[in-house]
């Protein structure tokens, strides 16, 4: 076994439930926290396993964090509210990723856990000066979501440089794949576009549809954060992760067009999103150096089991699109 009982904060959402999943045959148990903000427990509920405990808490609960991390060897945080959701509401977005983040760390280093990986995100940069984006890049993000994720993970480096703590950061680059989010603040824009062709809808692009971004696989992406619990030689470090492939957002409708197998879907433009960054496109050497990471699926493949995914759990589309607001981010 790599781990004994690994704590993933945030393990109910998108990423964290495919962390889980490939947490569970290396650990002896698993535990997550997660107060199902913005992640559901169906993202986990076809798991039968007995050592799969799973915590419907607030991180922000110091007595309950203590009391988990104190039973951890290794915590993998990645409880987050979202860029949308950060534009409406900068406090509580802040509070949640940045200073819930420090009290994690601090309880963390005070139970002595073997390793802290905190799971941060490509929008730290904000807009690319140069590409590809090594670890290096400048920092400048464009909105509090970027900005208190960087907090976080100053603060995790913070640790190790201050306390020795074994802390190591990964910058995922965006992710897309099954269980992913489509509704509300946390809609992305794969399975918005997916969703749409398959309910015979336009695809929304905000903006000309020039920007681009460098998308990973869920699987791949969880598995970088798994490693990042367990390889040698990492601790203190700072680590891209993403598929090594520019896409603009114009190409990714076609892409998603001829996946759905309707190459003559129809895309509307609307109005830019505020904070959008314009362009992401990830080294990831550094990870395929260190972790041993590649990325296993392309993004045509992935597209297509993100299809069949939907396809397999018989979801309406347009019962799953039916709240949804065509909306700026600022407006929502
Ligand atoms: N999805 C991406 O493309 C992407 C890209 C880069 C980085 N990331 C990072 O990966 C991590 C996971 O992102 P995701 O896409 O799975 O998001 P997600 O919203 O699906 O997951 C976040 C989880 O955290 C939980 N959560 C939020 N606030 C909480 C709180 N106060 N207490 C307990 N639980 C709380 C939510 O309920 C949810 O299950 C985040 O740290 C995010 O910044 C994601």
């Amino acid at each position: 076994m790599k781990f004994n009982n690994p704590l993933v904060t945030g393990g109910c959402g998108f990423i964290g439930s495919s962390l889980v999943r490939q947490l569970l045959p290396l650990s002896k148990s698993v535990t997550v926290i997660d107060n199902l903000s913005t992640g559901c427990l169906t993202n986990l509920s076809d798991i039968s396993s007995s050592k799969l405990n799973i915590v419907q808490q607030d991180i922000r609960n110091e007595p309950v964090m203590r009391k988990l991390i104190r039973n951890s060897d290794v915590v993998f945080n990645l409880a987050c509210l979202g860029v949308r959701h950060s534009i409406h509401s900068p406090i509580e977005n802040n509070d949640v990723n940045a200073n819930a983040t420090l009290q994690i760390l601090k309880i963390s280093k005070e139970e002595k856990v073997q390793r802290f990986v905190q799971v941060s995100t490509s929008e730290v940069y904000g807009t690319a000066l140069k590409v590809p984006m090594k670890e290096n890049a400048p920092t400048l993000p464009h909105t509090i979501y970027g900005s208190s994720k960087l907090a976080a993970e100053c603060h995790a480096r913070s640790f190790f440089r201050t306390y020795d703590f074994p802390a190591v950061v990964i910058r995922p680059f965006n992710s897309y794949g099954p269980r992913c989010h489509h509704e509300g603040d946390s809609g992305e824009v794969i399975p918005k576009f997916m969703l749409r062709i398959l309910n015979k809808q336009p695809m929304i692009i905000f903006g000309n549809g020039q920007q681009t971004r460098d998308f990973s696989y869920v699987d791949d992406t969880a598995r970088a954060i798994l490693n990042a619990g367990f390889v040698p030689g990492i601790i203190g470090k700072t680590i891209n992760v993403g598929a090594g492939k520019e896409v603009t957002i114009n190409e990714l409708a076609k892409i998603i067009a001829d996946v759905v197998g309707c190459p003559n879907a129809l895309s509307e433009y609307a109005q830019p999103r505020p904070g959008d960054v314009l362009r992401l496109f990830a080294d990831s050497s550094l990870a395929n150096d260190l972790l041993d990471f590649k990325p296993e699926t392309d993004l045509f493949a992935g597209l297509k089991k993100l299809l069949d995914w939907y396809k397999a759990k018989n979801f309406s589309p347009g019962e799953l699109l039916k709240d949804e607001k065509i909306l700026n981010w600022i407006t929502n």
